[in-house]
């Protein structure tokens, strides 16, 4: 079995350290090689996806990912910047389904900035489609209106697509995975305004014949939204587009008060996957050795789960972590009086520990 390590930038390489260490504590040794991604990459090759790491990628069985990005590169060209790299992979390696699930640990409870009761015991997983919608849709740029008020003017421009069976793959998904939890779906759309969703609705509600166990609801997303605030815990599994799933997956993870401890999956048709942390890059705190590694450390254990089937493995890393969290142990982002605060080496050193124990 072999993984592709790609640290990326800012606290990218020192979270990512950190799994590795974990990863290496196992009784069973996987086959690591690393190379850089985004910022990283265009230092070293000129590129934010360089060959070498796009065909390593492609060679693994499965890839650890940091984090990409910083203001540095703000300035480069589109295709020149951090953030190209994780497309260029998504679609490169067809990467389609986005399993991003939200968990709050009880003892972080109060990491929240909402009311306890509303969010205690949340376990919500959103499901997002990857490689579709106003991300890569064609024609896209700026250009001179020909019609409409405007004409005569430059305005940008975005193509949002669906293809049926693009529609069809990611429903599946996200059918298999309610069946596998509270067997409840939400389709996530805006099907009173987009065509593109009203057929996507459409479609997930045809692909619902084959999944009679799982109940479906349809939601739009302004007013998903809204209830990811208001009641999360009525949510079992979110099925969303691209956009939508970006957006979305934002908030639901901020809901549990610490982005710093979601993980993160990218699978294909295959369940080869990109693992990574739902936080990014945090360039403001590279390199002070404060970042929580968590979100990584539970990112290679999804990736033992779903890509290398070590799923005892995940497992125990999973209950590692929940016992350093018991133990009291926290990094500046999760960190509350009566906790003891500690950088992420320390974080990392606890999870191996009891990993051992
Ligand atoms: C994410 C990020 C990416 C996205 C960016 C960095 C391209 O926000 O993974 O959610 O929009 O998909
Ligand atoms: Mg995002």
């Amino acid at each position: 079995m072999k993984i592709a390590v790609l640290p990326g930038d800012g606290i990218g390489p020192e979270i990512i350290e950190q799994a590795v260490r974990v990863l290496q504590s196992l009784d069973e040794q996987f086959e690591l090689e690393t190379a850089p991604v985004g910022g990283a990459g265009y230092e070293a090759h000129g590129h934010p996806l360089p060959d070498g790491t796009l065909k390593l990628a492609q060679e693994a069985d499965a890839v650890l990912f940091g984090a990409v990005g910083d203001w540095k590169y703000d300035t480069l060209d589109r295709p020149l910047r951090p953030e190209q790299a994780i497309l260029g992979l998504r679609k490169n390696l067809k990467l389609f389904a986005n399993l991003r699930p939200a968990i709050l640990y009880p003892e972080l409870a109060g990491a929240s900035t909402l009311k306890p009761e509303v969010v205690s015991g949340l376990d919500i997983l959103i499901i997002r489609e990857l490689t579709g919608d106003i991300y890569f849709g064609q024609p896209r740029g700026v250009r001179i209106a020909v019609d409409g008020p405007f004409k005569g003017e430059r305005e940008g421009f975005d193509t949002m697509r669906y293809a049926e069976p693009e529609i069809r793959r990611i429903a599946h998904v996200g059918f298999q995975a309610a069946q596998k939890r509270g067997k409840r779906l939400t389709s996530v759309d805006k099907a009173n305004v987009l065509e593109t969703f009203q057929f996507w609705k459409d479609i997930v509600t045809d692909v619902h014949k084959e999944y009679p166990d799982v109940a479906l609801d349809h939601m739009y997303v302004d007013n998903a939204a809204m209830q990811l605030v208001r009641a999360p815990k009525k949510f079992d599994v979110i099925v969303t587009g691209n956009m939508f799933g970006d957006i979305l997956s934002d908030a639901a993870a901020m809901l549990t008060g610490s982005i710093g401890m979601l993980p993160s999956a990218s699978l294909d048709a295959a369940n080869k996957g990109l693992y990574e942390p739902s936080h990014g890059s945090a360039p403001d705190i590279a390199g002070k050795g404060v970042a929580n590694p968590l979100a990584t450390i539970l990112s290679a254990a999804m990736m033992l789960r779903y890509s290398l089937d070590r799923a005892e493995q995940a497992d125990r890393i999973e209950a590692a972590v929940k016992k350093v969290l018991a133990s009291g142990l926290r990094t500046p982002d999760i960190y509350e009086e009566g906790t003891t605060r500690v950088g992420t080496r320390e974080m990392g050193d606890a999870v191996v520990k009891a990993l051992a124990a």
